[in-house]
């Protein structure tokens, strides 16, 4: 996890530089009394108020008292063993991207993994390459500074029609496969490429919007858009 938290070509700051440190050795909480079920999850703890270095923790999850998702897991864990960790989460339900981080060695998103397609304990980890904010939570500054670089919104010159700008059907399909993304980041902190050269290169997810914005057949600004890319 050393090398997976470091900054990428930016300033360190002081938090990046505690969260590169070596392990800590961590805390292992044990199961609830009377679990049927336990589970372990281990799972990667940062503070940068503490001035050392990461540490993972052990907790175990009765599964009888808990959700199916690596999500509900999390908040069993927040709201019934260790008030103190920390990660990002908003609908629960797919569409926000917010609860994106490394589970079992992917990249997914919590709240749609069940904790089921895990045999033994669950590793999670903060999305890789990032700095860390704090445990499960990383800087996602840059990620979303490169996705507004590309203007990702309708932009025209023609006037303004009445109603609605107009599309027919199999213009609105070349879009199908591209809308959907929720900028989760997964595909992005996931590529080697982007590893080494995030300054410089977009990443999949920002490249994907920008072609869906080229693709658009209501958008009047393509050269605009190639040209800056
Ligand atoms: S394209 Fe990338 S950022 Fe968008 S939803 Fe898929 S994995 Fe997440
Ligand atoms: S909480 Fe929104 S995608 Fe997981």
């Amino acid at each position: 996890m050393k090398s997976a938290n470091r900054g990428r070509g930016h300033e360190s700051s002081s938090a990046e530089c505690w969260a590169a440190e070596k392990l800590q050795e961590g805390k292992i909480w044990p199961a609830p009394e009377g679990a049927r079920r336990a589970k372990a999850f281990e799972i990667y703890r940062f503070d940068p108020d503490r001035h050392e270095g990461p540490r993972i923790d052990t907790y175990h999850v009765d599964l009888d008292e808990c959700g199916p998702m690596v999500l509900d897991a999390l908040f069993f864990i927040k709201n019934r063993i260790d008030s103190t960790l920390v990660f990002r989460r908003s609908c629960g339900e797919g569409v926000c991207g917010s609860c994106s981080m490394n589970i079992d060695g992917t990249n997914t998103i919590a709240c749609t993994k069940p904790i089921s397609d895990i045999k033994g304990a669950v590793r999670i980890y903060p999305l890789p390459h990032l700095p860390v904010i704090k445990d499960l939570v990383p800087d996602m500054t840059d990620f979303f500074a490169q996705y507004a670089s590309i203007e990702p919104w309708l932009k025209t010159k023609s006037p303004t029609p009445e109603k609605e700008w107009r599309q027919s059907p199999e213009e609105r399909h070349q879009l199908d496969g591209l809308y959907e993304c929720i900028l989760c980041a997964c595909c992005t902190t996931g590529c080697p490429s982007y590893w080494w050269n995030g300054t410089r290169f977009l990443g999949p997810a920002t490249l994907l919007h920008a072609h869906r914005w080229i693709l658009d057949s209501r958008d009047e600004a393509t050269g605009e858009r190639r040209a800056r890319l």
